[in-house]
C-alpha cells in the first residue's frame, strides 16, 4: 500500500475549482466514453472544463476527442489541447505507443503530478480525471495525493453489485473522497427503429445497488450505436446534435453531477 502526504494541495491548482475523478471497478465499462461526454456536456452549460486522461493502461481520450496532434510546450509549461470547448491533456502524450506498460504507483504519480503542475490549466470550473480501471496502487496514490472534490463511479449493469465496484467505493470512502455518485452505462437498449426499450440486463440494478451501498445514483446511459461511433470517430454525440436523445442523457448526467457537487457545500 502506498502512503504519503497530500503533496498536491489546493495551492498547486489555484485556478481549478473542482477536480472530479471518474473511476470504475474494471476496464471496458465505458469510463472514458462517459468522461468525454460529461466533459463536453459540462462545457455546453458554459462551464470551463478540463479533461485529464490518467489511464496508463488505455489512454483513449485523445482518440475519442479526435486529437492527433501533441501538446505544445510554451516556456516551461505544456499547453492543453482545446477541443469541443474542453481543455485536454493525456498521459498517453507521455508514453510511446509501443512501450510496454510496467508502471508502478510512484511512477504514475510523478507523471500525473506533472500533468497537474506543468500544464497551463488556467481557470477551470471542473477538471475531470479519467482514472485507470480498478483499485490498485495507482488509483490509491492518485486518490490520496490529488485534492479531489469527489469521484464518479462508472459501471455496467452486470458488474454494478460485484466486488470490483464495492471495493472501489470502500477505497474512496476510506480515503475520505466523497462519492459523487454511480453512473450505470450500457444500461438498456432503445431500438432505433421502433423506439422500444429493452432492459437487456434487467432494469434498476444500478439504482438498487447504489441504495444498498448508500451512494447517490446519477443516472443511466443506454448502449447505443451512435455513442460507440462517436467515440471511434473522435466526435462525441453531443458535438453534432445537442438535442438528440443520446445528448440529452449526458446533459442530464452533467446536471446531476453539478447539483451533487454543489450539495457538498
Ligand atoms: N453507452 C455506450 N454505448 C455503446 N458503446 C459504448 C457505450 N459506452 C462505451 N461504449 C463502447 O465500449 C468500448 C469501451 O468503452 P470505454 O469508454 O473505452 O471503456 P473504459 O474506458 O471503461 O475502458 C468502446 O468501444 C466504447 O465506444
Ligand atoms: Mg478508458
Amino acid at each position: 500500500m502506498v502512503t504519503g502526504e497530500q503533496v498536491l494541495n489546493k495551492e498547486i491548482l489555484p485556478g481549478v475549482k473542482n477536480i472530479v475523478a471518474i473511476a470504475s471497478g474494471k476496464g471496458g465499462v465505458g469510463k472514458s466514453t462517459v468522461s468525454v461526454s460529461l466533459a463536453v456536456a459540462l462545457a455546453r452549460t458554459g462551464a470551463r472544463v478540463g479533461l485529464l486522461d490518467t489511464d496508463i493502461y488505455g489512454p483513449s481520450i485523445p482518440i475519442m476527442m479526435g486529437i492527433t496532434e501533441k501538446p505544445e510546450i510554451r516556456g516551461e509549461k505544456l499547453i492543453p489541447i482545446v477541443k469541443y470547448g474542453v481543455s485536454l491533456m493525456s498521459i498517453g502524450f507521455m508514453i510511446a505507443e509501443d512501450t510496454p506498460l510496467i508502471w508502478r504507483g510512484p511512477m504514475v504519480m510523478k507523471a500525473v503530478e506533472q500533468l497537474l503542475t506543468d500544464v497551463e490549466w488556467g481557470n477551470l470550473d471542473y477538471l475531470l480525471m479519467d482514472l485507470p480501471p480498478g483499485t490498485g496502487d495507482v488509483q490509491l496514490t492518485l486518490a490520496q495525493k490529488v485534492p479531489l472534490t469527489g469521484v464518479v463511479i462508472v459501471t455496467t449493469p452486470q458488474d454494478v453489485a460485484l466486488l470490483d465496484v464495492v471495493r472501489g467505493i470502500s477505497m474512496f470512502r476510506k480515503l475520505d473522497v466523497p462519492i459523487l455518485g454511480v453512473i450505470e452505462n450500457m444500461s438498456f437498449f432503445r431500438c432505433p427503429h421502433c423506439g422500444e426499450r429493452s432492459d437487456i440486463f434487467s432494469h434498476g440494478g444500478g439504482e438498487a445497488a447504489s441504495k444498498k451501498l448508500d451512494v447517490p445514483f446519477l443516472g443511466e446511459v443506454p448502449i447505443d450505436l451512435k455513442i460507440r461511433e462517436g467515440g471511434d470517430a473522435g466526435r462525441p454525440v453531443l458535438v453534432d446534435d445537442s438535442e438528440s436523445p443520446q445528448s440529452k442523457v449526458f446533459m442530464n448526467l452533467a446536471e446531476q453531477l453539478v447539483s451533487r457537487i454543489s450539495s457538498l457545500g
